[in-house]
């Protein structure tokens, strides 16, 4: 990480904070706000303290090192779709018919060579310090806390490398750790992952798994730790293809465990399948703070690392963030493998603001009838793609995804609730909105095809609208129509909840002349004029099969949900930043934020403001 601080300072605009910060709050929360603008930078802190515990580290913080899409394509050293367009040339390798084409053919499968981990038989560079079981000292790591009520501090990039309990498959998968004490981590593996999966074989044999965690190294090592590879598929293969060079790995020093051998920390231990620990709550990638949960703990065995280590870190919250660029990449890298099971996908686009698995947005060409709904069945079938509530299908005549504006003209003149899809099927672990963990609602729109036929019947004014909607309900606080020239204007209200907001859709439906679609929202902590975090609230916040409505208007509840909507689970709270925090920062000029920006990406609470 020491060279690729050297190659961010020549390459990406690396800017360095000298100044002490705490590595509770401060630090993340200086890398939140520098993320979200738009020429954001990678940031070394050097020195990082945390002042509760009168620690000062000798290891620099290093984070946002996925900082916008430009330096994303350098650490790939291509552009995403170049590796793309490898992997399709490869899915798409037949067998040579000619001694031309066995020729013309060598150059790709010799380069495939490099494909394939290698294993060394000496010791790594990460291995140069070594830290035995008794002086293991977590504290000696700048381990940062993000949010205030996050339940501790966090290792937020950490490579979890695994094996199978035959050791016949590896696994490096980047789950978020939490440091309980100095020497025991939090795994936090969710449900549906590979480290999950082979924890559960252990768990059943009754053994100890053994697990090593590596900070550092190549940037490309925490891609490809994001990367939803096949179940068996060890990530170092894709990190191969990428680089065209073999990954070299040296063993862990006290498992079997194979692990970059230029990583700069690695963490090795063992996790007892019969003991589990509460983990969390942390403030997670969805923006909202995931709730306490029973988790595998991991005692360290060892600490091993380079002579001069840089301790990797990254924030997670509201977006956007750094998981915006590493999800650019993996989107556009991916996309070749998603055509083998949907031959007639063009394109697809997971906006940020949709936290990835909350919205997907595809391109595609029809042939038939219901082929729009044969791909939502097979999105929602395979892999991590499952995981993805809302889907929506456009034909291969609608405008660029990434043009949101005439994107969202073009669904709402082919909405139409007849062609609407709701079911239901297995939703991320950190969904919080179905009324029961890791099952919900799916949403799928077919949009492609020709425009609808009737538009709206009678536009009326934003303040008419509102006025004869708080002749129903003066809960109704606020009303603001989008896109009222297209034929399904959206009409969003803010409404100060205290009944099932169902019952306010039925009492609507006598406006049902000015209304096509109806998404109501909370007035607490929403700005009906911020569609960009609209979009983010909506499609976090709703189970589909609960929440939307098809008679007479579209309706859709995104308000949160709790006993007046019979909903049993605990509803997390949103990110936010911490006040005084953000306050000193700007005193001391670390950050230079003013009001519209707070506003704009929802930072503090709307009663702080
Ligand atoms: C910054 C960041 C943090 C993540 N944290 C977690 C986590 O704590 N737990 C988890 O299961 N997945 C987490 N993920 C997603 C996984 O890394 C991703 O699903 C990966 O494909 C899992 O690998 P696997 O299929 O080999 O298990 C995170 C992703 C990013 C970008």
């Amino acid at each position: 990480m020491q060279d690729v601080i050297q190659w961010l300072k020549e390459n990406g605009n690396l800017k360095i904070i000298d100044q002490p910060l705490d590595v509770a709050l401060e630090i993340p929360h200086v890398a939140y706000i520098e993320v979200k603008k738009e020429d954001s930078r990678p940031l070394l802190f050097t020195h990082p303290v945390n002042r509760a515990k009168g620690i000062e580290y000798e290891t620099p913080v290093l984070m946002n090192i996925f900082a916008n899409k430009e330096i994303t394509q350098k650490i790939f050293g291509k552009h995403p779709d170049e590796v793309a367009k490898g992997i399709e040339g490869l899915l798409k390798l037949k067998p040579p018919k000619s001694f031309k084409e066995k020729l013309a053919m060598l150059p790709r499968l010799f380069s495939l060579k490099n494909v394939f981990p290698k294993r060394l038989g000496f010791r790594g560079e990460c291995q140069e310090v070594v830290i035995p079981k008794e002086a293991v000292d977590l504290d000696r790591l700048p381990i940062l806390k993000t949010w205030e009520e996050d339940g501790g501090p966090f290792i937020t990039m950490g490579q979890v490398y695994t094996q199978s309990l035959d050791g016949t498959m590896q696994n490096l998968g980047m789950y978020r750790l939490q440091q309980y004490d100095k020497q025991r981590l939090g795994m936090h593996w969710q449900i549906h992952k590979d480290a999950s999966h082979f924890f559960d074989q252990y768990q059943r044999a009754g053994k100890k798994m053994p697990v090593t965690v590596a900070i550092g190294g190549d940037p490309l090592y925490i891609w490809c730790g994001q990367a939803p590879m096949p179940h068996g598929m060890f990530e170092m293969l894709l990190y191969g293809f990428v680089r065209n060079k073999n990954a070299q790995l040296v063993k862990s020093l006290t498992n079997d465990i194979y692990i970059p051998r230029d990583v700069d920390i690695v963490i090795e231990g063992f996790v007892d399948p019969e003991k589990m620990e509460i983990e969390g709550p942390f403030g997670d990638h969805t923006g909202y703070y995931t709730l306490k949960e029973p988790f595998p703990v991991m005692e360290v065995e060892t600490i091993t690392m380079k002579k001069d280590p840089v301790f990797a870190a990254t924030v997670v919250g509201k977006p956007p963030l750094e998981d915006k660029y590493m999800g650019w990449a993996t989107e556009r890298v991916f996309l070749p493998m998603l055509k083998p099971m949907a031959p007639d996908l063009i394109d697809y686009y997971m906006p940020e603001n949709g936290v990835f698995h909350n919205l997907i947005i595809a391109k595609m060409q029809v042939h038939y009838p219901g082929h729009a709904q044969q791909f939502m069945h097979a999105f929602w079938g395979v892999g991590q793609m499952s995981f993805v509530k809302h889907a929506i299908f456009v034909g291969e005549d609608a405008p660029a995804l990434e043009d949101h504006e005439a994107f969202s003209e073009h669904v709402l003149n082919r909405l139409s609730k007849e062609r609407i899809l709701i079911t239901q099927g297995i939703v991320d672990h950190l969904d919080h909105s179905a009324n029961e963990q890791f099952v919900g609602g799916k949403l799928g729109i077919d949009a492609t095809g020709e425009e609808i036929e009737a538009g709206m019947e009678a536009l009326l004014d934003d303040a008419v609208l509102l006025e004869r909607m708080r002749e129903i309900d003066s809960d109704i606080v606020a009303l603001k129509q989008y896109m009222t020239y297209t034929n399904n204007p959206v009409c969003v209200i803010a409404v100060n909840k205290r009944r099932s907001q169902l019952e306010l859709m039925q009492e609507l439906q006598v406006l049902q002349a000015h209304i096509r679609v109806l998404v109501i929202v909370d007035a607490a902590n929403n700005d009906i004029g911020d569609p960009y975090m609209l979009i983010w609230r909506v499609v976090n916040n709703i189970d589909a099969q609960r929440d939307v409505q098809l008679k007479g208007f579209i309706g859709v509840d995104a308000t949160n949900k709790g006993k007046v909507d019979s909903f049993e689970r605990e509803w997390p709270g949103d990110t936010f930043c911490t006040k005084t925090v953000l306050d000193s920062l700007q005193e001391e000029g670390l950050i230079d934020i003013d009001d519209t920006f707070i506003k704009k990406f929802g930072l503090l609470p709307f009663n702080q403001e």
